[in-house]
């Protein structure tokens, strides 16, 4: 079973690419760059990745993040992920990028998106991965500076699919974005949202709502609400799920307690992914085995949740033509 996991194809469609920072690449570039970290080695990176909640996974990942700063880190960045989704029969994947992360430390815009489209387009070449780019906005900061990160990124347009929401959640609800929802719908963007981590429930309902997006990321709450519970499985909507992430960041205490089973027999349209991978220990194929042991998955569920992150893809009708 554990052959069959790892090979078989899927769609990875909620990765964080500046979570997949490895320590060995966070240290390298932080000498290159000269930037001072708080670890003297590369152990001491990893016994700091003991997290309490989100927020105290934050702090550490918006601190690893300020090693990257030419195009070509973030370029180094983004292929070290590619080449893993290479091993663990990746085909397509969907990744998220928080531009105000870097602006806001005085990188262009423009080194932050050529340089993870590079590798992008590299990977396609050498690996035939196909992908596709998501913006956040970083909900901790106002509605106010995701306009003007909207803004900054009309000019690469074509090259992002979709606008995401991420950051803190508890005290940043999606209402706290509906108008640049709004104007990005207009734009034609797609619509994904953070919801339901470890806020509650009703955080889902208001990206349905006044959001309108097309996915949900996390959605673990939804398990306190029988009518959203129906109304998840009566849309069909995605749930983009991160077992390892909720485990780390203590949203469920073992992964035995997580209900991705329970959701998935409810019938609603889940999905495994990896969040973070460098800081929660596993990526992909690594999350589709800690549920599988855990919760004893069949390999008809297996198929199902790959199945579901190719048909929850942003993939369009002519691209699905190669995967036929
Ligand atoms: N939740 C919210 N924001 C994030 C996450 C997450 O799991 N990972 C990176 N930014
Ligand atoms: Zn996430």
């Amino acid at each position: 079973m554990l052959d069959f996991i790892n090979n078989i194809p899927k769609a990875e469609l909620h990765l964080h690419i500046e979570g997949s920072l490895e320590p060995e690449l966070m240290f390298s570039l932080a000498q290159k760059n000269n930037i001072k970290l708080p670890y003297k080695n590369i152990q001491e990176v990893k016994d700091a990745y003991n997290f309490t909640n989100l927020q105290s996974f934050l702090d550490l990942y918006y601190n690893g993040a300020k090693v990257l700063i030419t195009q070509q880190d973030f370029y180094d960045l983004t292929f070290e992920y590619l080449k893993k989704c290479h091993k663990q029969k990746i085909l397509h994947t969907e990744i998220f990028f928080d531009p105000q992360t870097h602006t806001h430390r005085g990188i262009e815009f423009s080194t932050v998106l050529n340089g993870i489209k590079q590798a992008l387009n590299d990977a396609k070449n050498e690996f035939k991965i196909s992908s596709k780019l998501i913006m956040c906005f970083l909900r901790h900061l106002s509605q106010e500076d995701a306009f003007k990160t909207l803004e900054q990124a009309l000019e690469f347009k074509e090259d992002i699919i979709a606008i995401g929401l991420d950051s803190s959640e508890i005290g940043n609800p999606p209402s706290k974005f509906e108008k640049v929802f709004k104007k990005a719908k207009e734009l034609g963007f797609k619509l994904v949202a953070h919801a339901g981590e470890e806020a509650s429930y009703e955080y889902i309902n208001e990206a349905l709502d006044l959001l309108e997006v097309n996915r949900i990321d996390h959605g673990v709450q939804a398990i306190q609400n029988e009518q959203l519970m129906k109304r998840l499985k009566q849309m069909q909507i995605a749930l983009t799920v991160c077992p390892l992430s909720n485990t780390k960041l203590k949203v469920f205490e073992t992964m035995q307690e997580h209900n991705i089973k329970k959701m998935l027999d409810f019938g609603i349209n889940v999905t495994i992914n990896s969040d973070d991978p460098a800081y929660f220990g596993g990526y992909l194929n690594e999350n589709f085995i800690a549920v599988y042991k855990a919760l004893d998955l069949s390999k008809q569920q297996i198929i199902q949740l790959a199945k579901n992150s190719f048909n929850s893809s942003f993939i369009s009708i002519e691209e699905k033509q190669d995967y036929i």
